[in-house]
């Protein structure tokens, strides 16, 4: 995939070689001019950086973009944007900049502050192409005769924040004609040993505003803005100061008691911005180069109480469009709802990250492949997963290990941080989720050599097809000694694994017409499958470890006798039961959770779990108000106050993967076939709903589903897009096939729950 379809290759890297690579130096900001014969009839401007940038053209941003060109495993590739700017050209001279930032190429990554990771300074490569109306050509790239200088941006770091001072500005410094004073020469350097590729994926860019809900001042002179949502993003400051004024803004996810904001939870990441006012009028002004995940932001430096225009927060995320709508009678399903959705917001910043706000937000695997069917429901992710599958093929090692996260920047750290089980796996997983909900098998074929790498490994690393016991487990499961330590062995939820994702590459492989592969996937999953029941079946349908995930792995990845299957299902409810119906499952477990009862007829008690408000449960968190879903089932509780420190994001999408069962279950929209090409809509009314309405913009057009549930009368309505099979199955009712169209029904209700 992601061919480097042919980029000119003329532009040289251009940059500030005497940068200082320690600490966080200033952004260099860079210009040329060019002078054009005549008027414009097309122009494309193609450029990307080692690090990040913003464009402009006499005087303008070009496009909207943030943090652009992202994220992409430079060791291997840097994206190439493309921009049409016909427009911002005239006959005459022309001037074209660059502001140039750390991102992730030099800036701060990992929790150890280390920085330039990929290098030690930040370049920009450009190309712009000009057609003029007359049909000559011209052309204008990074190269000699570029300036160079820095400006008012003296710091900008991703886990850091920025510090602009404003007494610094340039003015116009990108427009023709502008002062020569400061300027130098801009540095050359060497060939990048990368590919270019042209970007695959939505850029990053302000998706919503929100404005504070309320401001606080719970210590003389730090004022708190609320803005009542946990986002990833920045904010836009409006203020009138003196020249000299230094305002600090703080950001947090979370409040002490007292009011200040909490920020231990951010370990090393300052998180900070700072302006510096140029004086003499109101001023604004937003950071280009970092990001945040807050709700709440502490500013400091204040004359005087400020108001509500004071801070705008800006939504930034990757900018795919929005396809699913959830609603139902209950408003804390909903809440949760908008928090699944939160999480996604905040975490698919070009790369599907654990979290926004710490030192970390890193492509971590594990949590993406939980979690990517789920998103599916909310956004189309299809090119933004096709990106990220391949930094993950850039990470994975030559053995066919995949990294723990993607692009790798832990590999460094040793041999452990590769193929780990559920981890590595989403090398299989997120290509067929993709392809499942977007029917799309350019995706499988893209990744399959990857896979098929990824099975060998697992195959030569095995003891007699059982997996080691490499991390991480059943990460985060409550009744976890330590994080990793879960009662589910991880040879268990290796092994269950190996045989899931060899069961997949069976599927794929005939997909793709490579019946022989297939063949042999086939036999391995038999024999991984036998494996299993020897190492962790016993007669009685007992799995060891004897915890609700060792039994959902068992259940959902099909690894039982038939027969069997309804002890160990029986084994499970016995376990859910003695908790009171509470979850007791961590990342790898939950998901499975309400699937499984679902598929075995006991919707009534995945109701009953997904309803829970008291501690373990979705509902929980939001009954103690999150915005968003958070890491850890205690990351906070009544009784303890907020959770490990060491590890404690409140927007942490992981445990929103139940949001699949939502929209599926709930809302009664399943596919049936790659990219719904059949539908089978299918709600289970439970759990006390009067009502749900459900919607998905699928590959073919709107897919809908809204029911009402009054007395002995379940009555609704859905919608089937155009060229699409669907079936309609309601309880008790037979299963009936639906043409495209807007379709009644009108049925008895009988089932109770
Ligand atoms: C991340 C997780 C990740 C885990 C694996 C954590 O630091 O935040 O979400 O999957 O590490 O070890």
């Amino acid at each position: 995939m992601q061919k480097t379809t042919k980029l000119p290759g003329n532009a040289q890297w251009i940059g500030d070689r005497r940068r200082a690579t320690k600490g966080e130096p200033p952004c260099p900001y860079l210009r040329n001019s060019l002078a054009l014969p005549g008027p414009v009839r097309r122009a494309t401007l193609q450029w990307t950086a080692l690090g990040v940038a913003d464009l402009f053209l006499n005087g303008r941003k070009v496009g909207e973009d943030f943090l652009m060109p992202g994220w992409s495993d430079f060791q291997h590739r840097a994206q190439v944007m493309s921009a049409d700017v016909s427009a911002m050209l005239r006959p005459g001279d022309n001037t074209l900049g660059a502001i140039l930032g750390d991102g992730w190429y030099t800036g701060t990554l990992l929790w150890k502050n280390e920085r330039n990771h990929y290098g030690t300074h930040p370049q920009l490569w450009a190309r712009l192409d000009i057609e003029l109306r007359d049909g000559r050509k011209v052309s204008m790239t990074t190269g000699r005769g570029w300036q160079m200088r820095t400006g008012p941006v003296i710091a900008a770091d991703i886990y850091h924040g920025e510090i602009h001072d404003a007494r610094l500005d340039l003015g116009d410094w990108c427009v023709p004609g502008a002062s020569k004073a400061g300027w130098r020469a801009a540095d050359l350097f060497a060939k990048y040993h990368g590919e270019l590729v042209p970007k695959v994926n939505e850029a990053v860019r302000v998706t919503e505003t929100l404005k504070p809900r309320k401001i606080t001042e719970p210590q003389p002179g730090k004022y708190v803005f609320d803005f009542g949502q946990n986002l990833a993003g920045v904010c836009r400051l409006k203020v009138r100061g003196r020249r000299g004024q230094k305002i600090t803004l703080k950001f947090a996810e979370m409040l002490n008691a007292d009011g200040t904001v909490y920020r231990e939870n951010l370990r090393l990441a300052r998180a900070t911005d700072t302006y510096i006012c140029r004086g003499g009028g109101t001023e604004e002004w937003t950071p280009r180069f970092t990001f945040h995940g807050f709700r709440y932001v502490e500013v400091t430096g204040l004359h005087r109480k400020p108001s509500a225009e004071l801070l705008t927060a800006l939504v930034l995320h990757t900018d795919m469009a929005a396809t699913g709508k959830f609603r139902c009678s209950n408003p804390l399903l909903n809440r949760l709802d908008r928090n699944i959705s939160w999480g996604l917001r905040g975490n698919f910043l070009d790369v599907p990250t654990d979290c926004p706000q710490r030192d970390e937000r890193l492509g971590w695997t594990g949590d993406a492949q939980v979690f990517v069917g789920t998103s599916a429901f909310h956004y189309d992710v299809r090119d933004f997963f096709r990106k990220w599958l391949q930094d993950l093929r850039d990470g994975q090692r030559a053995d066919g290990a995949y990294p723990d996260v993607a692009p790798d920047v832990l590999g460094k750290y040793g041999p452990q941080q590769f193929g780990n089980a559920a981890w590595s796996d989403a090398g299989v997983i997120c290509p067929w989720e993709i392809y499942r909900h977007y029917g799309d098998k350019k995706i499988l074929a893209e990744n399959y050599d990857a896979m098929k790498r990824w099975i060998g490994y697992q195959q030569r690393t095995s003891k007699d097809l059982i997996r080691p016991r490499t991390a991480y487990g059943d990460w985060l499961a409550i009744d976890a000694v330590t994080a990793q330590n879960a009662p589910v062995p991880c040879d268990l939820v290796g092994t269950a694994y190996f045989a899931h994702t060899t069961d997949l590459m069976a599927k794929i492989a005939a997909i793709l017409g490579k019946k022989d592969d297939s063949r042999k996937f086939r036999k391995l999953h038999t024999q991984i499958v036998e494996a299993f029941r020897d190492a962790y079946v016993t007669p009685d349908g007992r799995v060891v470890g004897h915890c609700q995930t060792a039994y959902l792995l068992a259940l959902a990845f099909d690894l039982l006798p038939t027969k069997l299957r309804p002890k160990a299902f029986a084994h499970l409810v016995d376990l859910i039961e003695s908790r009171g119906c509470h979850l007791t499952t961590g990342f790898v477990g939950t998901p499975l959770l309400l699937p499984v009862l679902t598929r075995f007829g006991r919707t009534d008690l995945a109701y009953k779990i997904l309803l829970q408000e008291d501690y373990p449960s979705w509902l929980y968190t939001v009954r103690n108000g999150a915005t968003t879903m958070w890491e850890r089932w205690n990351s906070y509780t009544k009784e303890h106050g907020f959770g490990d420190v060491g590890m404690n994001s409140f927007n942490h999408y992981a445990y929103g993967a139940v949001g699949e069962w939502m929209y599926a279950v709930i809302g009664g929209i399943r596919p049936s076939a790659p990219g719904f090409k059949k539908i089978l809509f299918a709600p289970e009314p439970g759990g006390g709903l009067t009502s749900a309405q459900c919607e998905l913009d699928t590959p073919l057009g709107r897919a809908a589903c809204r029911w009402q549930l009054r007395g002995k009368t379940l009555r609704g309505e859905v919608e089937v897009p155009p060229r699409t099979n669907a079936e309609l199955r309601l309880p008790g009712q037979r299963t009936k096939q639906l043409l495209p169209g807007h379709h009644r029904f009108d049925v008895k209700w009988t089932v109770h729950s």
